[in-house]
């Protein structure tokens, strides 16, 4: 599995869009240092007692109106042709990957090409590297945005509405994102990660991610299985094979905005909670025991009531789905 790396930056492209970006970033701070600094130049000549003085004609023809006009033609130009080059609208064959934001999460939805069934995970978007991927965007409450640095522009996600971003990873890793747009209390722990697979390793995930939860085949696994049903957390959260429930209420209840992360495959995500703390055991449990704790203003309740034995069963449950 690819490292985790938390990189967030305009400044480390990895993808095609990223990397015109980056070079406007350049263009523009190095272009303005250097006007910046002729006219400091000309205000400090200016300035100087015995300065010979200059026609003003010359001035406003010249600094006033031709310099600007040749600097910025130059600029739009270069930058239109610059744009023309981003990643292209994808083709109908391309991966398409729905991104919905919600407070302060984010839900993925991919369709398995084999049986054709949605899979929806959560916080992660995973995609193959070198590919174009077009990523449908929504939002279910309030007015997000959808930002990885590394990869692409920011493109707001409003709530119906779909707005779109095609965007390519052209090194295999791991690209931090964060919502751009604020929407609540919890904007700044809303956050993801893009993660670029070659081809085959992506399809592999793809195919064990349609799988339904594996099953729980030992004694504390069932105990937390058990946990989580008397729990009641299927109110909110999904577990294929687990929670199932009928499809025309499922259709009903799948865009409901206090609806929680989908748990079917939450023990291959990195991070728990949209990027807030890396997943394991006692994360897992530390959360479900007391959310608000740690993302105050979360729809999650807490659990005070749970037995410690009972906790851990819980999270080494969500943990061993894989
Ligand atoms: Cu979502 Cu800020």
């Amino acid at each position: 599995m690819t490292p985790i790396s938390d990189i967030q930056s305009v400044m480390h492209p990895a993808g095609a869009d990223a990397a015109i970006i980056y070079q406007f970033t350049w263009v523009l701070f190095v272009g303005g240092t250097v006007i910046f600094a002729i006219v400091m130049g000309l205000l400090a000549l200016a300035m100087r007692r015995q300065a010979r003085p200059i026609t003003p004609g010359v001035w406003i023809l010249g600094a006033g109106i031709a310099f600007p006009v040749i600097v910025l033609t130059a600029l739009l130009t270069w930058s239109t042709w610059r744009t023309g080059q981003l990643v292209p609208q994808t083709s109908h064959k391309a991966l398409s990957i729905s991104v919905t934001g919600k407070m302060w999460w984010w839900e993925v939805r991919y369709r398995d090409p084999t049986s054709n069934r949605e899979i929806i995970s959560a916080n992660e978007i995973v995609i193959p590297v070198g590919e174009s991927v077009y990523l449908g965007l929504t939002a279910s409450d309030v007015i997000h945005s959808l930002w990885v640095p590394s990869l692409a522009g920011k493109r707001d996600m409003i709530p119906g509405r779909v707005t779109g971003l095609n965007l390519r990873a052209d090194k295999p890793g791991t690209y931090r994102g964060q919502c751009a747009e604020y929407c609540g209390e919890q904007h700044a722990r809303m956050a993801f990660h893009v993660i670029a697979l070659p081809r085959p390793e992506f399809d592999a995930w793809l195919a064990r991610q349609a799988q339904p939860a594996v099953p729980a085949d030992t004694t504390v696994l069932q105990r937390g299985r058990e946990a989580f049903l008397a729990q009641q957390c299927q109110t909110c959260h999904t577990i294929r094979g687990v929670t199932d429930v009928a499809p025309q209420l499922d259709a009903r209840i799948a865009d409901a905005p206090r609806l929680g992360p989908d748990l079917t495959h939450i023990g291959s995500r990195r991070h728990i909670a949209a990027g807030t703390l890396r997943n394991h055991r006692g994360t897992l449990a530390g959360w479900i025991a007391d959310p608000q704790a740690i993302k105050t203003g979360v729809f999650m309740p807490p659990s005070p009531d749970l037995d410690g034995e009972t906790l851990r069963a819980l999270a080494t449950y969500l943990e061993h789905l894989k």
